[in-house]
């Protein structure tokens, strides 16, 4: 048996998103949907120089899905099954979810981004700066997305708790 981790929310995030039907699914595919983090008190030392970078990771427990999550799912963006290591489905092992989203400013523990994918109340895990030397590649291979890129596709509530 693995050993549990307990994970201590670091904020909240803030958007106009209250469920997942009509949420936005990615942040690329989200127009300039606005929010703010709110960093809690004690954790505001560790936002020191954040404001130098134009986009951030947010890693976050998507608390609002379906804990029950089976292995397999039907994707938003296809009618096929496929597992759910090889889609981004909100609902799935330790519920985590990661977004790029795009940091506007900083004033305190307030960061004012837009381009959300995320649900209003979301608890923060974490936060990195996207570096592109580090995050970006060029790949020639995205499995089954190959056949389904949109430009906007909104959430249903196929994954919903
Ligand atoms: C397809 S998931 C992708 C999330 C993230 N960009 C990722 O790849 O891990 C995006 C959907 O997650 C759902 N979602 C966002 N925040 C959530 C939360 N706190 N609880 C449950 N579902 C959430 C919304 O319906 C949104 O459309």
């Amino acid at each position: 048996m693995q050993e549990e981790i307990r994970l201590k929310p670091i904020g909240v995030i803030h958007s106009a998103y209250q469920q997942q039907n009509g949420t936005p699914i990615q942040p690329s595919l989200s127009g300039d949907s606005v929010g703010w983090v709110e960093v809690f008190p004690e954790f505001e030392e560790g936002l020191a120089d954040l404001e130098g970078f134009e986009r951030l990771w947010l890693i976050y427990r998507l608390d609002r899905s379906n804990p029950d999550c089976p292995l397999r799912v039907k994707p938003y963006l296809d009618d096929r099954e496929h597992g759910v290591f090889a889609t981004r489905s909100p609902s799935r092992p330790n519920l985590l979810g990661l977004s790029c989203v795009r940091l506007n400013g900083r004033e305190g523990r307030r960061l004012d981004i837009t381009g959300l994918d995320i649900l209003d109340g979301s608890p923060l895990l974490d936060i990195k700066p996207y570096v592109p030397k580090f995050d970006s590649f060029a790949v020639e291979r995205v499995g089954w997305f190959a056949r389904t890129l949109p430009d906007e596709v909104r959430a249903d509530d196929r994954f919903s708790k």
